[in-house]
């Protein structure tokens, strides 16, 4: 029998013929990354003029609340939408039930009060669970060895109203307590913040990639057993589709899909389902391994950093929460 050619294979049908130059490949391109894309989570220390190294991410560090405010201006002249703080709370303010979260001057809050005096024009998103807040290192309160899901939602409204009082211009409850949406909805609503929005993270999963950021916030010595009562299990997609389904009944104005990378299917299934703003967050360990390939020469870290990013955009999501940044969006602007 003769070999067909590949002509006579393809019936002239050639992919090739689109990807033969620089003008055509940025023709036919279907995804692109923007600046627009960015949010910049920033991890807070108290005190001033302070910024301390996170061991496990190579080149984020934490900062005290004025240096924040250089780090949401630096942010804004690049054009990056929005920041995301997350405190790492001293050690003795944190307790069982993690009720610092409920002092209206807490390290969160004083910082939000001082981005929104000097640079307004920036989005803040808070983060709203106690995990920082908790001498356990739970997203909840902790009795008797049970993670209490009514008393953790009626005190995450609570400090979601402080957070708004503060200035956050979007809540993001990161702690998959059951009904905390429609609470938070609810506590907003009736303290005059109907126009402040919620960013559920609506599918976090029971991940490994979490680990650098419990360096960065201090909690890493202090988790007792998992979050695997309150998490995604990393094998279920339908439970999260179930589970984004309540959030949007209870009135979240942007899904999260948290680990990134490893979960674009979801970011998928999400879009698919809801048509609503998506967002992925690509959690620290997700940085952190692109950061060490490439400090140790194994790939071109920058080209992956872009292309990871870049694959968020492909699988349907509408911003990514990432420590790149302030990085990708430098670069970007001078492309
Ligand atoms: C918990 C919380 C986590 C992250 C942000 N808020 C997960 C956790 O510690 O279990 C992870 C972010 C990251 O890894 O970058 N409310």
């Amino acid at each position: 029998m003769s070999r067909r050619t590949v002509d006579e294979i393809t019936g002239g049908r050639r992919m090739r013929r689109n990807r033969g130059a620089d003008w055509t490949r940025r023709l036919v391109q279907e995804n692109s990354l923007t600046v627009n894309d960015l949010i910049w989570p920033i991890f807070l220390i108290p005190g001033s003029n302070r910024s301390e190294d996170i061991e496990a991410m190579p080149g984020v560090q934490r900062v005290t609340p004025d240096l924040a405010v250089r780090q949401a201006e630096k942010a804004a002249k690049l054009g990056i939408p929005a920041i995301a703080t997350f405190p790492n709370i001293e050690i003795d303010l944190r307790d069982d039930t993690g009720s610092h979260v409920l002092a209206t001057d807490n390290l969160i809050n004083q910082t939000t009060r001082l981005i929104k005096q000097e640079i307004p024009e920036i989005g803040v998103i808070t983060d709203v669970a106690l995990d920082p807040f908790t001498s356990h290192g739970h997203d909840g309160i902790l009795r008797d060895g049970i993670i209490v899901n009514d008393e953790t939602v009626a005190q995450l409204a609570e400090a979601a109203v402080l957070q708004a009082e503060a200035g956050a211009d979007i809540i993001a409850p990161s702690d998959m307590m059951d009904g905390r949406i429609g609470a938070i909805r609810d506590a907003l609503d009736g303290s005059g913040f109907s126009h402040v929005g919620i960013m559920s993270y609506a599918t976090k999963y029971a991940s490994s990639f979490y680990g650098p950021y419990r360096e960065a916030i201090g909690t890493q010595g202090l988790l007792k057993g998992d979050k695997r009562t309150y998490y995604i299990d990393p094998a279920n997609t339908d439970e999260a589709v179930r589970d984004a389904a309540l959030d949007v009944e209870e009135g979240a104005d942007m899904l999260m899909v948290k680990p990134g990378l490893p979960y674009l299917d979801i970011i998928w299934r999400l879009k698919e389902t809801f048509a609503m703003p998506t967002f992925a967050y690509q959690v620290s360990g997700e940085y952190s391994m692109i950061k060490a390939a490439d400090h140790n020469g194994w790939i071109d870290g920058e080209r992956a950093m872009l292309e990871s990013l870049l694959a968020f955009k492909r699988a349907g999501c509408d911003g990514i929460l990432t420590y790149f940044a302030a990085e990708a969006a430098q670069i970007l602007s001078q492309r």
